[in-house]
């Protein structure tokens, strides 16, 4: 008796001490488990909770709306929010990227993030049921945000981030009010029961004013059609560089493509390399060489895959207004931060050549040391004044280049004879729009020969 008293009393007096330095218990995102999926079954269950963190409470979520109804004090309606929306999860744990992902965002931004956990209503072995669920939770997260804008939040400050069926879900808010929130980002929307159906059923360009999707496993759990106002679709948007491709993996076979538009959202905050990706029609058009220009596009450098996406917003609306899809492709590395190092070299050549050929280079830094490219590029002719693009992407960048080592190969017999006057030679990091290119100007090219060439600063008319 005395020691259980004993022990009841301090449980009381620890909870005066936590209520006295205005502590409570951290607010956890549900931690469910595969037996919850297989409870659902017979007792379907759907619950949504608002996880509220800001740059005050890092560590410690809190409640968006407390007991009594009123607003979180934490939680100031005149800064951006965002919101974070998990997908289906049949095995019901805590995402592994949520912690770092939050972390991440409150480090480049002071705003309100709200975790939308709705694990208790995604746990489930049925898939349409999860499905069927995430229209409820659109309707549920309806009604808090009308509270909030009551409290002075505005529809254009919020920045939904759903992961899989989450980008859906985020989709369906857009619709309930009409197109007014700011943003929606889709981290591989899902394609599974969404695929082929009409704007109304699925995530759209037209549910926030500016929609960015990335699609990472178009042939598994993603979804294939561009929705938004661009479309990402790294490494093709099928195969992610680095992902398992035997079952005998386990579960990294089957989540790894499906997560990597995740990673690349938060890799892309995380590291100063920029993922330039280059609008195309398809991947294999971008593969062979097809696709090098951006010059339709804001500050003439192409658009970004994350965070910085927006910065293209305008000009990005402004092609859908003429019924143009934006769909752009990367190629990444396979590990964290996933990052390569785009360059243009474009070449404008004083006569013609009747023959097609192969225009190849490298790069050698100050040091001396040589940096072999992929080169995306296709059989080319050379036009009188026509400039000729080239796409390379390194593994290491560039960043002071003593040389640039250039060769031309006929595609047909070979010439040794033949030469071919070069107007101009300009190299562009796209990667890092704002370092300046490098020229060089008037000089021979004499077939199959590798020519040095140390660049210097273009004429200022031509940049
Ligand atoms: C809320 O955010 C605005 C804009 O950043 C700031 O000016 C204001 O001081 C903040 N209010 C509080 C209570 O922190
Ligand atoms: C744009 O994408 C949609 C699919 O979301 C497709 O229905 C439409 O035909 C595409 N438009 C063009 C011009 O390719
Ligand atoms: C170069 O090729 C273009 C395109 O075929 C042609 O119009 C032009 O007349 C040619 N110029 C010369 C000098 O051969
Ligand atoms: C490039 O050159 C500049 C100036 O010479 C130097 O300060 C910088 O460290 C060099 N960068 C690299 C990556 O070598
Ligand atoms: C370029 O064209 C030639 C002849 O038409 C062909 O033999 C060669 O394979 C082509 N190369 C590439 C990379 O397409």
């Amino acid at each position: 008796m005395e020691s259980n008293t004993h022990s009841v009393l301090s449980l009381t007096e620890l909870f005066f001490l936590l209520i006295s330095e205005n502590k409570r218990p951290c607010l956890k995102f549900s931690e469910l488990s595969i037996k919850d999926s297989l409870r659902d079954l017979f007792n379907p269950k759907m619950q949504m909770i608002l996880i509220m963190y800001t740059r005050n409470n890092l560590n410690c979520a809190e409640p968006l709306f407390e007991q009594d109804n009123s607003l979180n004090v934490n939680f100031n309606t005149s800064k951006k929010t965002i919101w974070l929306i998990h997908g289906y999860r049949p095995l019901g744990s805590v995402p592994s990227w949520l912690q770092n992902f939050l972390k991440v965002l409150l480090n480049q931004d002071d705003m309100n993030i709200v975790v939308v956990d709705w694990n208790q209503g995604a746990t489930t072995f049925i898939y349409n049921r999860a499905v069927k669920n995430a229209r409820k939770v659109a309707v549920s997260l309806s009604e808090c945000i009308q509270r909030l804008l009551k409290h002075g939040a505005s529809l254009d400050n919020f920045h939904f981030i759903g992961m899989s069926l989450g980008a859906h879900v985020s989709g369906f808010v857009g619709k309930i009010f009409q197109g007014q929130l700011g943003r929606i980002t889709g981290l591989d929307p899902a394609g599974p029961k969404f695929s082929g159906k009409p704007s109304n059923d699925r995530l759209d360009y037209t549910d926030a004013k500016f929609v960015d999707v990335i699609h990472s496993d178009i042939d598994g759990f993603g979804i294939k059609e561009p929705l938004g106002h661009i479309d990402f679709y790294p490494n093709g948007g099928k195969k992610q560089a680095g992902c398992p491709n035997s079952i005998f993996s386990g579960i990294k076979f089957i989540k790894c493509d499906h997560q990597r538009a995740v990673h690349l959202f938060v890799a892309a905050l995380e590291t100063n390399c920029n993922f330039i990706s280059i609008p195309c029609h398809s991947y294999k058009d971008y593969r062979t060489g097809s696709c090098v220009d951006c010059d339709d596009f804001k500050k003439k450098s192409c658009p970004m895959l994350g965070y910085q996406a927006e910065l293209w917003k305008d000009v990005l609306k402004e092609r859908k207004k003429r019924s143009l899809n934006t769909t752009v492709f990367l190629d990444t590395t396979g590990t964290n931060p996933f990052c390569t190092y785009y360059f243009v070299l474009s070449i404008v050549v004083l006569d013609n050549t009747t023959k097609d050929g192969i225009i190849t280079f490298r790069l050698l830094n100050q040091l001396g040391r040589v940096e072999e490219p992929r080169l995306y590029e296709n059989n080319k002719s050379l036009y009188k004044a026509q400039e000729v693009k080239i796409l390379a992407q390194f593994f290491n960048d560039v960043v002071n280049i003593s040389s640039i080592g250039l060769t031309y190969q006929s595609s047909h017999q070979h010439c040794s004879t033949c030469q071919y006057r070069i107007q101009r030679l300009m190299l562009k990091s796209l990667t890092y729009p704002e370092r300046p290119p490098l020229c060089r100007y008037d000089f021979v090219l004499k077939e199959s020969e590798e020519v040095f060439l140390n660049p210097c600063t273009c004429k200022p008319e031509e940049i």
